[in-house]
Parts: structure tokens; sequence; C-alpha cells
């Protein structure tokens, strides 16, 4: 039996978003909250994608490959840059759509960025948003590779709570921190879900980082929002316990005070993929364009990772696979490293951490968790 959430009845994912992330909605805010936690640690298991959906994967791939045109266009700064033109997607007027077509930043376009389209797709595991979505809202946010991101989400954040429930139920405080973190929804519905277990917030320090500092504006704007948290919101990043959310970039020298505190659950998700070593395939070796390198590598980032975590600490990753839907975002100007759980595991022992299992295997990713070595 779910409670009935009256604040967000009615809320589309794009809408959802805005609410959560944005000032005010202060209700609306802790029902959405409610919800996600709801689904990701009693609801039923949302599944990858099968059948008539995901067999039209291939269809819809060579529609937007046969109706997409590059636009090349000069940026502020006097560069080129890329964006792309697409009549059905224009058509649709779904601000997810402007995340695919609008040139972005030269550095980045290559990525997906985490913020508000990555944000949008997460707001489908609230059962009151996914009854209201639309049919846009469907194909675009609830499509093969997005359906398992909302799982590798739900993954990430029942394994980072389950390896920090094991340390506290001890007695023992529990470091967390999230790498690439995006806007760290995450560990705040861990924490939210520790602290509603009960468990002594003295014990729990949990660090969200991402290189933009907007994701980490929307984090403290989100916490804020969220009675639980509020108290635990750590401002100056001194503090032995709470949340402290940082704009930090992966390969930036850790302080002093983190090398001597290293963490015990660290997760770098929805990340690797953007780098190179240890992959089966690549975008680039897929388009006959050569195998790409450049440093910092995916090994590079390993080391950081490790850097960070405690002897016995957990890690939680993921895989990225090449499918019809991965392709799909090529066409975009996406870039993706492919790895099987096999290569992330070499790419992981690189760093001294060694498999312990994968939790999660869907059409594009798996959710895997590694422990450090002494
Ligand atoms: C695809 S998003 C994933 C976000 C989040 N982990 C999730 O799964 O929702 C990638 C994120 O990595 C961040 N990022 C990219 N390069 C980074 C770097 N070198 N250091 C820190 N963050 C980085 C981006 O800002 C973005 O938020």
């Amino acid at each position: 039996m779910t409670l009935e959430r009256k604040w967000v009845s009615g809320l589309r994912p794009m809408q959802a978003m805005a609410v959560l992330y944005g000032e005010g909605n202060v209700e609306a805010s802790r029902e959405l909250v409610d919800g996600l936690s709801w689904q990701i640690f009693e609801g039923p298991e949302r599944k990858p994608l099968t059948g008539l959906r995901r067999a039209m994967t291939g269809f819809v791939f060579w529609l937007m490959q046969k109706t997409t045109r590059e636009d090349m266009r000069t940026g502020p700064d006097g560069k080129t840059v890329v964006a792309y033109r697409n009549r059905i997607l224009e058509y649709t007027k779904h601000p997810y759509t402007s995340t695919l077509l609008q040139p972005s930043n030269g550095d980045t376009a290559f990525l997906v960025e985490g913020g508000d389209p990555m944000n949008a797709i997460y707001m489908l595991l609230s059962p009151e948003v996914h009854r209201s979505a639309g049919l846009w809202d469907r194909l675009l946010l609830d499509s093969v590779p997005s359906r398992d991101v909302q799982i590798r989400f739900a993954w990430e954040t029942r394994l980072t709570y389950e390896f920090a429930a094991q340390r506290l139920k001890r007695g023992e405080p529990v470091r967390i921190k999230a790498f690439a973190a995006g806007t760290g929804l995450s560990v705040i519905l861990t924490c939210d879900r520790l602290l509603r277990d009960g468990h002594d917030p003295k014990l729990i320090r949990a660090v969200i980082s991402d290189r933009d500092i907007a994701h980490c504006n929307k984090t403290i704007r989100l916490i804020e929002k969220l009675p639980r948290l509020r108290e635990l919101i750590d401002r100056t990043g001194d503090a032995a316990s709470g949340i402290f959310a940082r704009a930090e970039d992966i390969f930036q020298e850790p302080s002093t005070a983190e090398r001597e505190q290293p963490y015990h659950v660290v997760t770098a998700v929805g990340i690797l993929e953007y780098f190179v070593g240890h992959t089966y395939t690549t975008t680039e070796e897929r388009l006959g364009e050569g195998t790409p390198s450049g440093s910092p590598n995916a090994e590079d980032l390993l080391r950081a990772v490790a850097n960070a975590t405690a002897a016995g600490g957990h890690l939680i990753m993921n895989t990225h696979r090449e499918s019809v839907a991965t392709r799909i975002l090529e066409v975009f100007g996406k870039r993706f490293r492919y790895r099987t759980p096999a290569n992330l595991a070499a790419l992981a022992a690189s760093a001294g951490f060694k498999s312990i299992g994968t939790r999660f295997s869907g059409n594009v990713y798996d959710a895997l968790v590694f422990e450090k070595e002494a």
C-alpha cells in the first residue's frame, strides 16, 4: 500500500524535477523524495524493457539516422560547435530533446550531463509521476537505456545503503563518497533512509561531489527542504559527520584530511563510459574513426577513486555495453567507451579493487560492486 501523496499527484517528470530542485514547493519535494524512496526500498522492482518496446529501438535508430542533420554554428567564444536538427524531436517540444539537439560546450559535447535530463529520468521512479507521464515522456525518458538508468540508480542507492547500514549496525561510523554524483540524489535517498531507520546521524559522513557547481547548488537546495536531512548539512567541509556537497573534479588532488580519512562506501556511476582504457569497443572504433586515446584515462580515474577508498571499502560502478539503443545517442554526437563486467573488473584490478559481484544486468548497463584490497 502506498500513501496518498497529494502534492505530487499530476506532476509530469520535467515538472517534478523542477519542483524537486527549485526554490519552494517544500511539501511536493518531500513527497517526491518519499515516493522515490518507497519505490527503491519497498516497491516492486522495475524491470529492463523487453518485447515490442525493446524491438522498436532498431527502428528508432534507423529513423533518427535518416532524419537528423548536423548544423555547424559559431559559439560565443568563436569556436565551431555542432547542433543537431531533427523535425520529429522538434515537433515533440519536449524539453528533454534540447539535450540532444542543442549545441553544448565543446569539451563536454560528447557526454550526457548529469543535470536536468538525467534527473527527469529518475523522476519516473516516483509512482505518482510515473502515472502522470505522457506519451513523449514515456518514449524519451523511459526508453531502453533510460529504463536501465532508473534501475541502475535504484541499485546504486540500495547498495550504498546496504554497505553503510552494515557498518552502522556494528556501531561503526561510515564515510560515504559519491564521485561525479550529479545532484547526489542517490546519496540523499540513502542518508534519508539510514536516518529513518534510526541510525545515529553523528556516525554518518557523506560527501557528494561533482565538477559542476550548479549540481551542488541543487543538492543543497533540496536537502534544505528535507526535515530529516536539513540539520546534517555541512557548509564548510570541516565537520566529521553530516552531508557536504562539493564542486570537485575527480582528478583534483585530495586534501590531506581526505587522504587520512578515506571513505568506506564509494560510488562512481555514469562516468567511466567517457574515459578510455579496458574497453571492448568505443564509439570511435565502431564508426571507423580509430581508437581514441588521451588522458586522463579510465585507469587514472580508478587511481583517484582508490586513493579515496579505505582498505576493505566498497566501490559501486557500472558498465556500459554497446547496443542499438546507445547508437541512438551516438547519432547526436555522444561518445562512449564500452565495457563488459570483465572489462570493468580488469580496470578495477589495476587500482587494487576485486569484484565481489554483479547486482544488476540490464540491456545496456550492469551494476557491479568491488572491494578495495588491503
Ligand atoms: C552522466 S552524469 C552521471 C551523474 C550521476 N552519477 C548519475 O548517475 O546520475 C555524469 C556526471 O559527471 C560529472 N563529471 C564529468 N567529468 C567529471 C570530472 N572530471 N570530475 C567530476 N565530475 C565530472 C558531470 O558534471 C555529470 O554530472
